[in-house]
């Protein structure tokens, strides 16, 4: 506390991101997945993108974001995401569809490992705005360490 005011330093942590099963509907005729937005996932889906046409091996992130959660599916295919929060590491690899990694604001992640022809599906809490990246690595490594 100084003066009036209360100082609060929010730390998020890679332990915050987690894989999250989404509902199955199992078919003999194709099976479905079904996601909405603050049931199934912790925030409202404000934005989709896709990445297509991903050549085997290629990798893709490096960056962290402000403010914005993302949900990553592997829809085809596989690759591995690499989750770093500053102090700690974790790797999860997606290849499933019912599977979505959860990664919450100020978490650097890159993707990597890809699989040739994989596609991998973001739903992400708002729209693109490119102030909300953090693009250089040491000064987010010197934002998560102030706020921790
Ligand atoms: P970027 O988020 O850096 O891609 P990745 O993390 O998958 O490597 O985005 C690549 C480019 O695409 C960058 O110039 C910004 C642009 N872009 C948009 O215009 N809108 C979007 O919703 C996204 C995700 C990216």
């Amino acid at each position: 506390m100084v003066g009036d005011h209360i100082i609060l330093k929010v730390f998020m942590s890679v332990k915050d991101c987690r894989i999250i099963e989404l509902p199955k509907i199992q078919d003999p005729r194709g099976n479905l997945t079904f996601i909405e937005g603050g049931e199934h996932i912790p925030f409202d889906i404000e934005r989709v993108y896709y990445l297509y046409d991903v050549p085997g091996g290629s990798a893709r992130g490096g960056h962290a974001h402000k403010n914005l959660e993302q949900l990553i599916i592997a829809m085809s295919g596989s690759f591995d995401v690499v989750l770093d929060d500053g102090f700690e590491k974790k790797t999860f690899h997606l290849n499933r569809s019912y599977y979505g990694l959860y990664i919450n604001t100020m978490v650097w992640r890159e993707l990597d490992n890809f699989s040739s022809g994989s596609v991998s599906m973001v739903l992400a809490s708002n729209k693109y705005s490119e102030d909300d990246y953090i693009r250089d690595y040491q000064e987010f490594i010197d934002r998560a360490k102030n706020s921790s």
